[in-house]
């Protein structure tokens, strides 16, 4: 019997995949090398579908005999492996993507007379339009909760943008490029108080009050897919932090992440001259353990945000707090800094790889901007956010139109400033009849 190799993510099966199989299998023995959930992250979206569920429903494909998983979008290391006599695949790759990923198989399979037999692509179908479809249709509470942790076990480091509006939001959802032909994409989206607050003219002092808070994760969850993670402030006294756990849990968002002060909060970034004040680390310890007890779901996250950097009380209170809040139950810690060079934040991220502990390390680098996500990644940065670029980059294209107008007494000079009436009525989806 020939050993037959067909690579596959199988995320939402459809005719075209149960094609090649029927191909497959005449030419022998079929072993489907499923895409894992992380070979898939590397150069597209996360399966709707988790490893465990798509491996449950192709073992039950006719004409399928065995389900390896596929680590890598590159077949290579399990071709050398198996050393398949055939692999069938869609002609459909000859070009675009995965055209490096088609000649290196065949490369393989040449080292031991393999031969690759592609299958017309079937017309009318496509994995991406499907998908599409089922994004059209929007999530649950449930299933967008789960995607953080899920984003977090597939990929390096999860990219997070700040969300404020319905608007931001679809901005997050939708913007796509193609970098070293992979499509790169924001992850998720960070409910910042400052941009939320900001937004609505208000201070970055927890004067926005949580109900006015949830309408805007409402606007936001209404038009996106997207996990979300919550910027709770100081979070409130314990007795308070409890039903916010709870209020967030419910909506679907994945986590918040609460940071290490008392008594009036002001924004990180004015630093230690602001005058605030850090909470007594078992203090704020019981605060974190109290979530974690009051949270219904397993996968729901509190995230603890450690402001010593902030604060300038030094690298060693940092790291205590770390290992504190992290035998507290944290889900994640998240270390902040406003200094420009990135240095201490790095210095932090070596500390923090030796703990015996480790939860994933959230990082925001607004003010060390310079430092590239690879090199944060590297450092063992799981989760980076970039906290308030949309808002910021929107504040002043208004105010340049608003001055223009005033200046020229007319809106035509301001126009090369603004989107096209054509783009703007049409730019949400269902505009139009
Ligand atoms: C926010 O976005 O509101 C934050 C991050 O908390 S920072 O503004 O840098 O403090
Ligand atoms: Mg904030």
């Amino acid at each position: 019997m020939k050993k037959v190799y067909v690579g596959m993510s199988a995320d939402l099966i459809h005719h075209g995949h149960l094609n090649i199989i029927k191909v497959a299998k005449g030419y022998g023995s079929v072993t489907i090398g499923l895409l894992t959930d992380a070979a898939i992250a590397s150069y597209k979206r996360l399966p709707h579908l988790p490893f465990e569920q798509r491996r449950s429903i192709v073992e039950n494909l006719k004409g399928v005999d065995e389900v390896v998983a596929q680590e890598t979008l590159d077949y290579v290391p399990n071709l050398r492996r198996l050393r398949p006599d055939y692999v069938v695949h869609g002609d459909d790759w000859q070009t675009g993507v995965q055209r490096a990923t088609r000649q290196r198989v065949i490369d393989a399979l040449g080292e031991w007379g393999g031969e690759l037999v592609e299958v017309p692509y079937t017309a009318g179908i496509s994995s991406t339009i499907l998908k599409a479809r089922v994004d059209d249709v929007g999530t649950t509470p449930d299933i967008r909760l789960r995607k953080l942790r899920r984003l977090l076990d597939a990929k390096p480091f999860v990219r997070i943008m700040e969300a404020h509006s319905g608007l931001t939001g679809l901005i997050i959802e939708n913007t796509r490029v193609e970098v070293d032909q992979r499509n790169v994409e924001f992850d998720g989206m960070w409910l910042s108080s400052l941009t939320d607050s900001v937004s609505k003219g208000k201070p970055d002092i927890e004067c926005v009050d949580l109900a006015s808070r949830v309408t805007t994760v409402n606007d936001v969850l209404e038009v996106t897919t997207k996990p979300i993670l919550f910027d709770a402030d100081t979070g409130g006294i314990p007795e308070h932090f409890v039903y916010r756990v709870r209020t967030l849990e419910r909506l679907g968002v994945s986590g918040v992440i609460v940071e290490d002060k008392v008594g009036l909060k002001r924004n990180s970034l004015f630093g230690a001259d602001a005058g605030q004040t850090q909470a007594a680390p078992h203090l704020f310890a019981n605060k974190l353990t109290a979530g974690k007890n009051a949270q219904v779901t397993d996968e729901f996250m509190i995230i603890a945000r450690i402001e010593s950097l902030i604060l300038e009380q030094g690298m060693d209170d940092a790291l205590l707090r770390a290992k504190t809040y992290i035998d507290a139950g944290a889900d994640g810690i998240m270390i902040h800094s406003k200094k420009s060079d990135g240095e201490e934040i790095l210095r932090f991220c070596d500390h923090f790889r030796d703990f015996e502990r480790v939860v994933p390390l959230v990082v925001v680098p607004t003010s060390y901007a310079h430092i590239p996500e690879q090199q944060l990644s590297d450092a063992g940065v799981n989760i980076i956010i970039y906290a308030n670029h949309l808002l910021r980059s929107a504040y002043p294209a208004m105010v340049r139109t608003a001055q223009t107008i005033l200046r020229h007494g007319r809106a035509q000079e301001a126009g090369d400033n603004c989107a096209s009436i054509k783009d703007i009525i049409t730019l949400i989806p269902g505009s139009a009849m």
